[in-house]
């Protein structure tokens, strides 16, 4: 089973490509965004804790993303293979990672790098809708629920992010820049990182992820 990490600007379609790739890899998506933002819903102490940072378009302070995600990769269907999604997002997290995987004698099979131009990004933002419950991502013109404002996966209620707002997606962008960008160079001396221009539909970006996981698939 493969272990893999997607990395990206927001609003690459990351979520989109990570329903997918769980899908057809049978791999667990694991989303520390989807992860906080049910904490959020519920009020954990966690959620309270996080949504100053998300509704700024900041990141979540590394000590509590990264004790989450290790529970998480604790999980008994987590132990051959993952996917994660928006994690890690800063070089501190990646280094946490890898020293937890090399812990359970792992790496990472791939890093896959989702690249979309700024303008691209800002006309899916603000039409993205995702499902409250299950977190699934749809969008108004490219990729709306079969029926409006439900979701086709679970039923679930399909709304609008508080941090898609232009202000905020902008500042996520330039955060992503100043500290997630960084990590591109990190895995490019692992040797491990494959780039994937995230143009064309969702069905074209996929084909093209499916390819350059190739053999690795097995
Ligand atoms: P998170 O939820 O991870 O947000 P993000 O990285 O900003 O990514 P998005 O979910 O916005 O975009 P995406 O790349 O998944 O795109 P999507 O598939 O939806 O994080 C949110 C917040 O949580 C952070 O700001 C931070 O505060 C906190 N956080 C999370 N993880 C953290 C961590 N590790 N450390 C610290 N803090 C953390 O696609 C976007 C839109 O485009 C959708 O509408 C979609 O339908 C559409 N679309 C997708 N692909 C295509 C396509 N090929 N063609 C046309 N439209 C498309
Ligand atoms: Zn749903």
């Amino acid at each position: 089973m493969l272990k893999l990490v997607l990395l990206g600007p927001p609003g690459a379609g990351k979520g989109t490509q990570a329903v997918t790739i769980s899908e057809k890899y049978k791999i667990p998506h694991i989303s520390t965004g989807d992860i906080f933002r049910k904490n959020v819903k519920e009020g954990t102490p966690l959620g309270q804790k996080a949504k100053n940072y998300m509704d700024k378009g900041e990141l979540v302070p590394d000590e509590l993303v990264v004790e989450l995600v290790k529970d998480r990769l604790n999980g008994s269907d987590t132990q051959d293979g993952f996917l994660l999604d928006g994690f890690p997002r800063t070089v501190y997290q990646a280094e946490e990672l890898d020293k937890f995987l090399a812990g359970r004698n792992q790496k990472l099979d791939k890093v896959i790098d989702i690249q979309v131009e700024q303008a691209v990004i800002m006309e899916r933002m603000s039409g993205r809708r995702v499902c409250r419950n299950c977190g699934a991502p749809y969008h108004v013109k490219y990729h709306p629920p079969k029926q409006d404002s439900v979701c086709d996966l679970c039923g679930g209620e399909v709304y609008q992010r508080a941090d898609d707002s232009e202000a905020t997606v902008l500042n996520r962008l330039s955060v992503y820049d100043k500290q997630t960008s960084p990590l591109l160079d990190y895995y490019e001396k692992s040797g491990n990182i494959v780039h994937i221009e995230g143009v064309g539909g969702p069905e074209a970006v996929f084909d093209k992820i499916a390819a350059a996981l190739g053999a690795s698939t097995v």
